[in-house]
């Protein structure tokens, strides 16, 4: 009897010292005290011989023996693991530079866009944004296009839902009217924003695009200030030292022109540009229209003011060499990367 419990306290000793060094000897371990033939099977078949008062005792230290081998076994398999994940970044150099991910670069149309941008900031234009989902009066009546009038041909417009009321801004001479209703002069403006036509998509036109609206309005503004601010920038986009102003028509300005800057045709990228003509046609431009400002509630008699829209991507188009503006909606990667700018 005294055997049994010499025995089990021999093993158990064995149990919390044992030091295997490798999964092998490990696994030796788990066999030894866990296995189906363990070494504490006999050990339980010798309860049998111990006298009853003391059978309790017994029974308590065999489990202790069964606990102990187990937790011993947890304990060293989960070393075992730990180090195996730490081998697996042995060969790992920490001091290694990191592998660069690619960076983005800037989208063509952003590129001239923020071009456009910056050289009118530059003259005192702040800029000003608005709503792309925009009401019929804000978009048409109040730009002095009323219903029925015949230049809403000009722009196909997408209305919401079958709704008379509410449309996809056509363009972004939608903002002046919206700043002019909150704004008291002087007002120097410039809207940049995605407008939206119902246009069939094609190499040469898209349903929805990008434009840039300029806006001033002061006392005593006049035709004179719209071809100077014009010129100026004409010179800081495209490096022209010519423009020329075409009449033209919009409902919201009197009178209209288009801007066409001169590239001249002596290198290969300018007679590109201006299809051998050396002009190159820009933008629409005006005196705003005294009832675009009455529309607003602004005194025509006390304030004038010109106006001017252009399309970014026709822009892009031309600056790039690009044949197709549906490139520049596709958003392929292979494509984006190309363009580098500081814009
Ligand atoms: N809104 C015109 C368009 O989309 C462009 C434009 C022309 C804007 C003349 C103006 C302007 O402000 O004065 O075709």
């Amino acid at each position: 009897m005294l055997d049994s419990f010499e025995a089990a306290q021999a093993i158990l000793k064995d149990i919390e010292t044992a030091n295997p060094e490798s999964k092998e000897a490990l696994e030796q371990y788990r066999i030894q005290y866990l296995g189906t033939k363990n070494v504490l099977k006999p050990l339980f078949e010798h309860m049998k011989t111990i006298p009853n008062e003391r059978k309790k005792e017994y029974g308590q230290l065999m489990n202790t023996l069964k606990q102990a081998a187990e937790n011993k076994f947890n304990e060293l398999k989960s070393q075992f693991e730990d180090q195996a994940d730490s081998n697996k970044y042995a060969d790992l150099d920490l001091s290694a530079p990191a592998a660069l991910s690619d960076l983005g670069s800037r989208h063509p149309v952003s590129i001239v866009m923020n071009k456009i941008i910056s050289i009118f900031q530059k003259i005192g234009f702040v800029v000003a944004e608005d709503r792309e989902i925009e009401d019929d009066w804000h978009n048409f009546t109040a730009m002095n296009t009323p219903e029925d009038h015949p230049a809403r041909d000009m722009q196909d417009t997408y209305y919401l839902m079958n709704s008379t009321e509410f449309l996809l801004r056509t363009h972004t001479s939608s903002v002046q009217s919206r700043v002019m209703m909150h704004q008291k002069p002087p007002i120097r403006i410039i809207a940049p924003g995605r407008v939206y036509r119902n246009e069939t998509i094609s190499a040469r036109s898209h349903c929805q695009f990008h434009q840039v609206e300029g806006l001033y309005i002061d006392e005593n503004v006049s035709f004179a200030d719209l071809k100077q601010t014009l010129l100026y920038f004409a010179q800081e986009m495209y490096g022209a030292s010519n423009i020329r102003l075409r009449p033209s028509y919009f409902p919201f300005t009197e009178p209209s022109a288009e801007m066409d800057v001169y590239l001249g045709t002596d290198t290969e990228k300018t007679y590109r540009l201006t299809k051998g003509t050396g002009w190159l046609e820009i933008l629409g431009c005006g005196m705003v229209d005294p009832q675009v400002l009455e529309n607003c509630g602004i005194d025509s008699t006390k304030y004038s003011g010109f106006a001017f829209g252009m399309g970014v991507e026709r822009q892009a188009l031309r600056l790039y060499n690009i044949g197709d503006i549906r490139l520049l909606f596709e958003n392929d990667i292979r494509f984006l990367k190309q363009f580098e700018s500081t814009y």
